[in-house]
């Protein structure tokens, strides 16, 4: 039997890769359906259970639990070859979600002149001037999508009527654009776009649907709805480091836009964070380490790219952007992740204010050229020493790490309820009401 929770969102605080699917996949016994509605094949969520790892890109996290309904919603742009790819990856491993799956028929798709046109933007900019994208087509997918025309939602491929020759007229109209504004056309070929409207209308039309009905008769029922948010609140279009930012709105505020479900519904929010920051891609990071301990943090981390295999980029913990983030995703709890990383350092740093032209900060400058020239005030705790991968409970942890995490709720001002000691999904300790919902570990899958 279920225990019933008030819907709840789980959201990056930092510049994504938090650990949000680990915080997903704990939570999920205590929801019905789990929701993406922003972002697209960029995120990688990693589920380490029962001794295998699942890493996902489009699918909610949800889906490796064999109750969980996963819905993408509208806010979504929807690689179809990607869905089909990652439904196949795990029909391999013996989990068939293609009954437990709805797809948005308002979702836009992501085609090949997506992905092309990503590519060729990031090499136009070079070096310096380039986000360092996924290379995954999401910033001219919704591009596409805000200018209105021409864009591709699930409910057009649907369509049969004319569809070949509007597919058509699209990739022409796309290839003379690249030629004017690149030179060239990126290898965009008409035939292999239509190939790949085929494939998605044979292999994924059963599961397009109106999700925002379906969702809003879940809720209806009394069903409870847990939302995954993907990236994170410092890459949001609006409220991240823009330009170095993905092109959605990353945290609780994109419920609304992105599910179809009010965001009042949405009372428990919960914002996840490492001991320490990363980032992948370009842009500003305040409390960056570029030398021997930024080395060791990921190294020990394993900081490389979930979707991308990128080293990421490490530094301390920074109390100035974690605070912002938790304050615009109105964060209930925080999920405090990668403690075990920490083990060892003898000091370990928080960032609590920036100094910027002799001024002194205390949340993110929407200048660029300002943030990019603040310098991190660090203050230094003790660290703690020995392996807490094996620990359970928030009170067996040494007494230097439960003090350097009240430090952070100190800073951000909101309580830690959820902490990290390894991937594993039963190396994570929970305090409070979040407790309720988390039910003894069982092996991801586990199927009849
Ligand atoms: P997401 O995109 O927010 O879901 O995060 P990713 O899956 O891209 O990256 C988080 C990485 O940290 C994954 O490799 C997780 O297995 C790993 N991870 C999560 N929590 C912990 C933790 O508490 N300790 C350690 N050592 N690894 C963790
Ligand atoms: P999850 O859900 C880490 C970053 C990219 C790049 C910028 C724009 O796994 O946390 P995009 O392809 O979205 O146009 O890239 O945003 N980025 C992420 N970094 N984790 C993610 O997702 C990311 N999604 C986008 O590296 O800097
Ligand atoms: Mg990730």
């Amino acid at each position: 039997m279920k225990r019933q929770l008030e819907h709840a969102c789980v959201f990056g605080l930092g510049w994504g890769d938090e650990g949000k699917g680990k915080v997903v996949d704990l939570l999920c016994p205590g929801f019905d359906v789990v929701v993406r509605y922003n972002g697209g094949a960029n995120a990688g969520h990693t589920v380490c259970a029962g001794g295998e790892t699942f890493k996902l890109h489009l699918l909610p996290t949800g889906v490796l639990h064999e109750n969980a309904v996963g819905v993408i919603g509208p806010g979504v742009v929807v690689d179809p070859l990607a869905l089909i790819a990652e439904i196949d990856q795990l029909a391999a491993r013996g989990i068939d979600v293609v009954p437990r799956l709805r797809v948005s028929d308002r979702a836009h798709v992501v085609l090949a002149y997506h992905k092309i046109e990503d590519q060729l933007s990031e090499k136009a900019a070079g070096e310096a001037g380039k986000i360092g994208t996924t290379s995954r087509g999401i910033g001219p997918c919704y591009a596409d999508k805000m200018r209105r025309t021409p864009a591709v939602r699930m409910a057009d491929l649907m369509d049969e009527r004319d569809l070949a020759p509007r597919i058509r007229a699209l990739v022409e109209a796309k290839q003379a654009a690249f030629r004017a504004v690149y030179g060239t056309d990126g290898g965009l070929a008409f035939d292999a776009v239509m190939s790949d409207v085929q494939t998605a209308r044979s292999r994924i039309s059963g599961v397009v649907c109106d999700t925002t009905a379906y969702l809003h008769e879940a809720m209806d029922s009394g069903r409870s709805l847990l939302f995954e948010g993907a990236n994170g609140l410092l890459l949001d279009v609006d409220h991240g480091t823009y330009p170095f930012v993905t092109s959605s709105s990353t945290g609780p505020n994109g419920i609304g836009p992105g599910a179809g479900v009010p965001p009042t519904v949405v009372r428990r929010l919960i914002g996840v964070c490492k001991a320490y920051s990363t980032r992948v891609g370009s842009g500003p990071f305040v409390t960056e380490l570029k030398d021997a301990v930024g080395d060791r943090i990921r190294e020990r981390g394993k900081e490389y790219g979930t979707t991308t295999g990128r080293p990421r980029r490490c530094g301390w913990f920074d109390a100035v952007a974690c605070r912002y983030s938790a304050r615009i995703g109105g964060a209930t709890d925080i999920a405090l992740l990668h403690l075990d990383t920490l083990s060892e350092f003898e000091e370990i740093g928080v960032c609590v204010a920036y100094r910027c032209e002799g001024i002194t900060l205390r949340t993110l400058p929407a200048s660029l050229s300002q943030l990019e020239a603040c310098q991190p005030v660090i203050e230094f705790l003790p660290g703690w020493s020995g392996d807490l991968s094996g620990v359970r409970h928030f009170a067996e942890l040494p007494t230097n790490a439960r003090e350097y995490i009240e430090r952070i709720e100190a800073l951000v001002g909101v309580p830690v309820s959820i902490a990290g000691v390894g991937p594993d999904r039963s190396q994570t300790l929970v305090r409070g009401e979040l407790q309720r919902i988390v039910t003894p570990p069982e092996p991801v899958g586990s199927r009849e």
